[in-house]
């Protein structure tokens, strides 16, 4: 094949029309679920967890102090403009694929992998991060009520399994099981978080926020950031610090971009979607700042631990009853968070099967529970491997990376939209564009100049990989490839 041939394959867009599903008819094949509020109880339930339980205390600890309120409000604007954008594109083109759909239909198939491949990294990874942290915290919670467990490392091995097996099953069988599992969990969170915040505001001491730019110190050289490489500094705490904490922050604004891939199953997409994500986002950020400003306030950041962060803030202060409400209600928040990243990576891989961009076979949707069940069960063992046999902790900021990455795509992409498809309905418009898209491409890539070197070097590597794996199956499978010779359909593969 020649380059040009090659890169017309390559950069082949999806038309709008056929984004939605009309021509595979698969839009129909997912029942209509969500309604408006549905949607932002799957907002909190996914972004409310590991984010804020414990990666905040962790940062307050070793990067930020009480800066750490200032690297919550740094991701949250960045988060917001990358919501209205999101909000944006799915009210056009309210399909499961989300950030991956848009890509194909505003870039081309390539960029539309890529997307793909950094939300398989992004959802995937996120989902056996948060079981491994929910199988350390039961046990904790187990613990911090008297119990004796022996074997602690088997049992939190027994739970992590447990949970993901328990919750693929539940994906995979029936979503209305599932959505009704979540109302009643994500409330009995919101109010174990309600309790942490009125609790904790009587405990607040204007003294904790003393040290607000506590004295910077050096960073060991495997953390440090991009930026830090780039001006030859690596400090933790101090602006850097604040900074620094940001993108490890933003692991907790992580989901409102999964409520986009909702769009296919929801009651009157173009107008819920929208309103679903951006509600769930700005009620969840005066949840996280809240919690922020309690758990810096009630102690001095250094006596904030980094295994049970918000625990000790209270125990520091002598409410250990707190603890367990606290227990309870991580365990419950991590366990809706699993929940929906399973949902939507569910979604998203369906939508890159049902173009053939991966086997088609993992679009078939059950026909006795209208589910994608055989690509749940896929991705329920992967994340089963993952949180049982990889170091998944390390690999946290590689989560924020794969979202960041889509992030940049639907920014740019509400800009070129504009321009080169004025015409499409648009259920919802972002304010002041194209300010407000360039402003959330530049806080997306200053986030991620702060994620780790490290980071990079990991997400590099597996963009390598995949895009070897399209060039090597997507691009001959794809839907828009063109029919193949009699020999090669002798074959069968191809279909349309
Ligand atoms: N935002 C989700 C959490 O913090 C991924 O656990």
């Amino acid at each position: 094949m020649s380059g040009v041939c090659l890169l017309s394959t390559i950069l082949r867009r999806l038309p709008p029309s056929e984004a939605t599903g009309l021509r595979t008819g698969a839009r129909h094949s997912l029942a209509e679920l969500y309604r408006p509020a549905d949607l932002v109880v799957l907002g909190l339930g996914v972004m409310i967890g590991a984010g804020i339980f414990s990666i905040a205390g962790r940062q307050a600890a070793t990067m930020a102090g009480p800066g750490v309120i200032l690297s919550f409000m740094i991701a949250g604007i960045a988060s917001l403009l990358a919501c209205l954008c999101y909000a944006e594109l799915s009210s056009t083109m309210p399909t499961s694929g989300s950030a991956y759909t848009f890509t194909y239909v505003i870039f081309g198939e390539v960029w539309a992998w890529i997307i793909g491949w950094a939300l398989i990294l992004e959802l995937q990874l996120a989902a056996a991060v948060v079981a491994r942290a929910w199988g350390e915290l039961t046990v904790r919670a187990i613990t911090n009520f008297g119990v004796r467990l022996p074997y602690q490392g088997l049992v939190v091995d027994l739970l992590v399994l447990l949970i993901l097996a328990l919750l693929t099953g539940i994906v995979a069988l029936n979503a209305r099981i599932g959505l009704r599992t979540l109302w009643i969990v994500v409330a009995a969170k919101l109010l174990a978080i309600g309790a942490v915040i009125v609790v904790g505001a009587m405990h607040v001491r204007a003294a904790n926020f003393g040290d607000f730019h506590a004295e910077p110190k050096p960073v060991a050289e495997p953390s440090a950031t991009v930026l830090n490489v780039f001006l030859g500094q690596s400090d933790a705490f101090g602006w850097f610090g604040i900074f620094a904490a940001a993108p490890a922050i933003a692991f907790a604004y992580i989901g409102f971009d999964i409520v986009a891939t909702a769009a296919e199953e929801t009651v009157n997409a173009p107008r819920a979607v929208p309103g679903g994500m951006i509600r769930s986002l700005i009620i969840t950020t005066i949840i996280y700042i809240s919690v922020a400003v309690v758990m810096v306030g009630i102690v001095p950041y250094t006596k904030i631990s980094l295994d049970a962060p918000l625990s000790s803030a209270f125990r520091g202060v002598g409410v250990d009853w707190m603890v367990h409400v606290i227990d309870i209600g991580a365990v419950l928040g991590l366990t809706t968070v699993i929940l929906v990243l399973l949902v939507g990576q569910t979604r998203v891989m369906f939508s890159m099967a049902r173009d053939g961009l991966i086997p088609r076979g993992l679009a078939t949707i059950s026909r006795r529970y209208h589910t994608p069940s055989r690509v749940t069960l896929v991705i329920g063992g992967i994340a089963i491997l993952l949180a049982e046999f990889a170091p998944v902790f390390t690999l946290e900021q590689l989560v924020v990376m794969g979202a960041l990455f889509a992030f940049l795509f639907v920014a740019a992409g509400v800009i070129v939209m504009r321009r080169r498809m004025p015409h499409l309905d648009r259920g919802f418009s972002v304010p002041l564009s194209p300010l407000v898209p360039a402003l959330s491409l530049a806080a997306t890539l200053w986030l991620m100049v702060n994620l780790h070197v490290i980071t990079w070097a990991w997400f590099v590597l597996w963009m390598a990989f995949g895009l070897l794996v399209y060039l090597g199956y997507g691009r001959r499978h794809s839907l828009l490839a063109p029919p193949r010779e009699p020999s090669a359909l002798g074959r069968g593969r191809h279909r349309r």
